[in-house]
């Protein structure tokens, strides 16, 4: 495919980077990299699963560009989000004597993005980093924004700093290898995108499902830049999620109180996208509830994500109680409250806080299977 790169620019104060996305670029990234750094030397940060599929192209461009290249991988996986793992990464950077302007890079999905970038914020309070994502939920949603993590036995990501990269390389083509299910799952985020913010792109996805789902490349293309830009607008507004009015980014975490939890009780046996899926449901309903939201459009948004494969309920019954013990322990929760963040119209968003136990547990019957 050869479609023209694309970038998105992310216009922190004093920390702008772009967001590039095209179509076999990665094999660019030496040329791209060089331009902004003239370290010696980068250490490449990876997992057993995309490694073999695409570490060569990008380390022959990064030596084609005078680049001494170490690379570290990790096992697949959810599991390798861990503050053991990060010191493993730590040992191995001692060993390499990974300086303090050598440019680290991400390539992977979100846990490869996520705990590289709270290596490369940490090692020596921080080193250049960059983000190649090669899974669709990488690319619209984990890639880009600054928020790095490792999980706690309490929670997900419940260990991380900010930390913005100086560059976030998008080779849409590394989609063609991920499976239908990842495909399908990080779709999720893109439909979350469009409800918290974008009637209009929410339509667009109704109109291009099959498009979308056969993975046309320029349509593929077009939905990775959308989400990116309006990941870079929130980010941009409330880089911090620390907004004093309204919801800021937190409005991100549309989908994921329910999410967050059902996913980790799931052992993350399922997908990210899928658990937000999910989540999205239990919040929908809670928000025809409480929000006014309207009905119809709680049925519009459930029929695009049964359209698009993503799950609606459970394939396999989940424990409500340890869903509530989850949601009381996430970050989201405030004084141990479980806090939801819920549209009144598509669009719009605002915290629900302290909603009522049964209420919950109706939105989390809906979604948790038989
Ligand atoms: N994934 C949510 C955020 O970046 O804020």
């Amino acid at each position: 495919m050869n479609t023209p790169m694309e970038k998105v620019e992310v216009k922190l104060p004093g920390r702008a980077y772009w967001i590039e996305i095209g179509s076999g670029t990665l094999g660019r990234l030496g040329s791209r990299l060089r331009e902004l750094i003239s370290a010696k030397r980068v250490t490449l940060i990876t997992d057993q699963n995309v490694g073999p599929l695409h570490a060569a192209r990008l380390i022959k461009s990064l030596e084609s560009s005078n680049f001494q290249v170490a690379d570290i991988t990790v096992p697949g996986g959810e599991s390798s989000k861990s503050l053991e793992q990060a010191r493993l990464i730590y040992d191995e950077l001692a060993g390499l004597s990974h300086g303090r302007h050598d440019p680290m890079i991400a390539l992977g999905g979100g846990v490869v993005g996520d705990l590289s970038g709270f290596v490369a914020a940490t090692w020596m309070r921080g080193v250049p980093f960059v983000q190649c994502p090669t899974t669709l939920e990488a690319d619209i949603d984990a890639g880009v924004g600054g928020k790095t993590a490792v999980n706690h036995a309490s929670g997900k990501n419940m260990i991380g700093v900010f930390y913005q990269p100086s560059l976030v390389w998008i080779d849409v083509d590394c989609l063609c290898t991920l499976n239908d299910r990842d495909y399908r799952a990080g779709l999720a985020e893109s439909v979350k995108h469009a409800v918290i913010f974008d009637e209009a792109f929410l339509q667009w996805h109704e109109e291009h499902v099959d498009a979308i789902t056969a993975r046309e490349p320029r349509i593929v293309q077009e939905l990775v830049r959308r989400n990116c830009e309006i990941k870079a607008a929130v980010v941009v507004e409330d880089e911090k999620e620390a907004a004093s009015k309204g919801v800021g980014r937190a409005a991100l975490n549309f989908g994921h109180t329910v999410g967050h939890a059902i996913e980790a009780v799931s052992e993350y046996e399922l997908r990210h996208g899928e658990a937000v899926s999910l989540g999205m449901v239990a919040a929908l309903d809670l928000a025809v509830r409480h929000c006014h939201f309207p009905d119809r459009e709680r049925q519009r948004i459930e029929s695009l994500l049964s359209a698009l494969g993503l799950p609606v309920r459970s394939a396999r019954p989940l424990d409500a109680s340890a869903l509530f013990a989850r949601m009381r322990s996430d970050k989201k929760a405030k004084h141990q409250t479980i806090r939801f963040v819920l549209p009144s119209r598509i669009g719009n968003v605002a915290w629900f806080e302290a909603p009522a136990e049964e209420s919950v547990a109706d939105a989390i019957d809906r979604v948790i299977g038989a």
